[in-house]
């Protein structure tokens, strides 16, 4: 029997305890760099496009006599084939996903029944829109299984590319990406005496664009590692279509973007780098159009621009890396070394010709914050808005009917963020210590924030006011507003106070 000394033996015991912990952080060390390196992804190039984009059907309406444009939408339950003999579960209304686009002028009431034929309670927000606070769609009118709701109200604002989407607390994230989500459209007399593109699904198309990926054949909506953005998908579709091409007849043609995606910012631009004119923004028009080779859009952001084609080409709308001062390990991990190829257009042999695009647009609709009679400070980050996270019950602030107020709004966290708000338009009077770049310079609802960036936010609410029924504002990366980024306002008449938020059954 061999006796070791009790030093050696734990000599022998640290070299091994040594060799463990080293093989240990090896191995995660291996592991982290696995999950990073596989972390991006891209579809540039990989796929021909060979599908037809599908185009959202205009939604049918009825005048009533009294003048107001009725519509309806059902949220169901469905089954699609992204893939020919794939069927995929699915959400949508009136259809398996998606929905039909909702056109409206300025000036016309309106009233949309939306009934729920979903297995759980969910809600329609008419994000972009100003209306009354009951109206809008929020956390607070819920629409119950089997339940319907009209919200009605009268368009006053600019023409402008909205859309609408669920609303119900805590589970936004997963509604909009079963597929309940689409395009309100508003016209105005300035949009329809301006000769832009506007032939509906010809030379003026809704562009939806969304990531997605997916499991056995059924959406995969779960957060990979590391992604603290929400859920980021391993490929794109516009409108419900992968691997989208559409046939272009005219020389020019109006794109109406939306970034319906749960967390991915999009770069737009083209593969051959063409510049196109940027015409409108969240709200609607811009003075003048604006010549650029790359958009951003963060979640919930929306833009129309206007690309020139030459007979016979074709050119991907394509979406490049982000550029907005990410560190490494969240560029990474927030999706931004990722790149799409997102629709290729085809341009027809002989095209129709277009008139140019017009030098002069719309006059701004936003204040310039020179008339402000408040300014708030807004700090977000994961741990809610200034420091709060949403409660229902609690109304964080009110502002009075037909003033406007400046919002300064700081990301201090360390990953991307950005800011929505309910009900108004705002102009972006500053971002940082600067002006804003040209793009941000439109009437916007939505605005994307980088980790230690501020913005300044010049808007007026018009009200009706209503104490007691608060509107939102929040991160629309739609994870982070489901874990409780968001704040509610009320419009009060001036020298009145927040009001009783309503109360909820259980
Ligand atoms: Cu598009 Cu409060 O949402
Ligand atoms: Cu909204
Ligand atoms: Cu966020």
């Amino acid at each position: 029997m061999v006796s070791v000394s009790r030093p050696r033996r734990w000599r022998r015991l640290f070299v091994i305890l040594a060799g463990l912990v080293a093989l240990l952080g090896l191995a995660i060390g291996g592991c982290v760099r696995l999950v990073y390196v596989n972390a991006v992804v891209s579809t540039v190039g990989r796929a021909e496009f060979g599908t037809e984009l599908a185009i959202p059907p205009l939604a049918p309406s009825t005048v009533r006599p009294d003048g107001t444009r009725e519509f309806e939408l059902e949220m169901r339950t469905g089954v699609t084939e992204f893939r020919p003999g794939q069927a995929t579960e699915t959400w949508g209304f009136n259809g398996n996903y998606l929905g039909p686009t909702l056109r409206a002028r300025r000036g016309e009431q309106v009233a949309v029944t939306v009934r729920n034929q979903l297995p759980e309670a969910s809600t329609v927000h008419w994000h972009g829109m100003h209306l009354p606070a009951v109206m809008d769609g929020g956390p607070h009118q819920m629409v119950q299984v089997g339940a319907a709701w009209t919200p009605r109200w009268t368009i006053d604002q600019p023409a402008a590319t909205l859309w609408y989407h669920p609303h119900p607390h805590g589970e936004t994230e997963k509604h909009v990406r079963r597929g309940l989500a689409g395009m309100f459209l508003l016209d105005d007399e300035v949009s329809e005496k301006l000769p832009l593109p506007s032939t509906y699904g010809v030379d003026d198309l809704p562009v939806i664009v969304q990531d997605v990926k997916f499991r056995r054949g059924e959406l995969d909506m779960s957060h990979a590692m590391f992604r603290d953005v929400g859920f980021l998908g391993d490929q794109t579709m516009v409108n419900g279509t992968l691997t989208p091409y559409h046939e272009v007849g005219d020389e020019l043609v109006r794109l109406r973007l939306l970034n319906a995606s749960t967390a991915r910012v999009y770069t737009f631009g083209f593969g051959d780098e063409r510049q196109f004119s940027l015409i409108a923004t969240d709200g609607g028009l811009l003075e003048g159009p604006l010549a650029l080779d790359r958009l951003q859009l963060s979640p919930g952001e929306r833009a129309e621009i206007v690309v020139r084609v030459r007979p016979g080409e074709r050119t991907m709308l394509r979406s490049n890396k982000l550029d907005a001062g990410l560190n490494f390990w969240t560029q990474r991990f927030a999706g931004g070394d990722d790149t799409f190829d997102i629709l290729e257009l085809r341009a027809a042999d002989t095209l129709r010709p277009s008139p140019e695009l017009p030098a002069a647009l719309a006059r701004p609709s936003t204040p310039d914050g020179s008339d402000s009679v408040q300014e708030r400070r807004f700090d977000i980050n994961m741990a809610g808005i200034n420091g709060k996270p949403m409660a229902m019950d609690r109304i964080d602030l009110a502002v009075t009917r037909g003033t406007a107020e400046t919002w300064i709004v700081h990301n201090n966290d360390g990953m991307p963020h950005n800011f929505h708000v309910h009900d108004v338009q705002f102009r972006v009077l500053g971002r940082n210590d600067g002006p804003p770049p040209a793009e941000l310079t439109g009437p916007k609802d939505t605005v994307f924030i980088p980790p230690n960036s501020t913005v300044r936010l010049a808007m007026r609410f018009a009200g009706p006011a209503d104490p007691d029924t608060p509107y939102m504002y929040h991160c629309h990366l739609l994870w982070h507003e489901d874990q409780g980024m968001m704040g509610q306002f009320v419009v009060v008449e001036a020298g009145g106070s927040v009001g009783e938020p309503p109360r909820h059954g259980h």
